[in-house]
């Protein structure tokens, strides 16, 4: 078998860590359990470029329990968890991916999952589905899935300006996946990762969180909770307003820069914090990302104009300027909750990736009419995912009488 990992003496702690991930992934389960009597993706080559964790090591599993051909590499360059790598790989499941690569390791390893000549591919950040529209236009797929905002984002442009040739489900769409992988998972596990990183008292600090969407939300609201003061950054109105209203200081970047301890991006934009905003930070203070790339902090001016650098903890780099202030990145500006932490809990990627696993399905089903476009799965699947969460959460779910039905679907009734 043909796979490039960083070293396969891991596997047995990484068996350990799947296992433990997959006991909390019930929807999942229960999707798998469907999966092994029904085989629906039998003899479909699957290219996967996830993060390479013990969450998406499940789900591989479970699309190998529905008949298909797993292949997995990175969708980040140090998302990696090197011991899963390994237990995948001994396991039987091909993977390209090493925590730490460099560019040009992360492409070729993209590259050799597309040589195995896959039917459907998933990405993370569109980084798959952009060489197979530019290098590998060879290769001729079902579909794909994407599972974040910002490949979603960039798969629209895609299909905006006449590229996009192949038909897309968006799983980032589904309720059941932004509404809680990105609110919950991303809140919890940024925190996480910034807190493994630096091991601060979060309590009493300035937290500043730039974008104020499904990610922000959930990151402001878990540092709220553990006695931050949150401040929050926006460009859309309707958000800032809806933030300002949730209790937190909203400020333009240029006032924050000035009183955070710490800030927070995910916006999935470029250089909303950059140096007329590092310049005015207190000396000290901490940069982390939580947006999908490395560049919605502008790295290159920092790293440019600083005099001095230096690793002060793992996953804890920190630059000197030139007036004396010293400024702190944190997992080298990447994903700081897969940088330095382990990524969402396996209890919210349960979700996301039971609804992978159903897109995959979904492609395969209606392959024969399918367009090149962008899909977002049935709403029964939501609430089909939802439910099953729920009886596992030990909640108890209403139901409407008939009376009410007639009521909701009619006009007569009134004042
Ligand atoms: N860390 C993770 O594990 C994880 C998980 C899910 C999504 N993501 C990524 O996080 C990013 C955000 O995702 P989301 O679902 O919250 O997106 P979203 O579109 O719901 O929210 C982004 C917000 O950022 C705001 N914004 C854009 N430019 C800004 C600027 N210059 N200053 C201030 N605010 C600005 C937008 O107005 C919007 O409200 C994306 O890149 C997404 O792919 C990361």
């Amino acid at each position: 078998m043909n796979y490039d990992i960083a070293n396969p003496d891991l596997a047995e702690g990484g068996a350990r860590r799947i296992a433990w991930a997959g006991r909390r992934m019930q929807v999942l389960e229960t999707v798998r359990e469907r999966f092994r009597e029904e085989r629906p993706l039998e003899g479909h080559v699957v290219a996967a470029c996830l993060h390479v964790t013990a969450e998406t090591a499940n789900l591989m599993l479970a699309l190998r329990d529905g008949g298909a051909e797993p292949i997995l590499c990175a969708s980040n360059p140090l998302s990696t968890q090197d011991d899963v790598a390994a237990a995948l790989v001994a396991d039987g499941i091909p993977v390209f991916a090493i925590r730490g690569e460099d560019d040009s390791t992360y492409y070729k390893h993209i590259n050799a999952a597309l040589d195995h000549a896959p039917a459907i591919t998933m990405d993370d950040g569109a980084d798959l589905a952009t060489v197979l529209h530019t290098d590998r236009r060879d290769i001729e797929v079902i579909g794909s899935t994407e599972e974040t905002t910002t490949g979603v984002i960039r798969l629209r442009a895609m299909a905006a300006d006449g590229t996009l040739r192949v038909p897309v489900v968006a799983v980032n769409d589904s309720a059941t996946k932004h509404l809680f992988d990105n609110h919950y998972g991303t809140g919890q596990s940024t925190l996480d990762g910034i807190i493994r990183a630096s091991n601060i008292l979060l309590a009493g600090q300035n937290i500043v969180v730039v974008g104020f969407g499904d990610c922000g939300r959930g990151v402001a609201n878990r540092a709220d909770g553990l006695g931050a003061s949150v401040i929050v950054v926006e460009v859309d109105p309707v958000r800032a307003l809806s933030a300002a209203m949730s209790g937190y200081r909203v400020m333009t970047a240029s006032d924050a820069a000035e009183v955070g301890d710490v800030f927070i991006t995910v916006t999935g934009n470029k250089h909303v914090l950059r140096m007329e905003h590092f310049n005015k930070m207190k000396d000290g203070a901490i940069l982390a990302n939580s947006g999908h790339f490395d560049i919605e902090l502008d790295l290159a001016s920092l790293r440019a104009e600083s005099t001095g650098r230096r690793q002060v903890r793992d996953n804890l780099e920190e630059f000197d300027m030139p007036d004396g202030r010293r400024i702190l990145l944190a997992a080298e500006g990447r994903l700081v909750n897969l940088g330095a932490a382990e990524g969402h809990p396996a209890d919210v990627m349960d979700m996301s990736f039971t609804n992978q696993a159903l897109a995959a399905e979904y492609l395969v089903v209606n392959q024969d009419t399918l367009e090149p476009k962008i899909y977002t799965l049935p709403s029964e699947i939501d609430d089909h995912v939802a439910s099953i969460k729920l009886f596992h959460l030990g909640g108890g779910l209403e139901t409407l009488t008939p009376d009410q039905k007639d009521y909701l679907s009619g006009w007569q009734q009134g004042t």
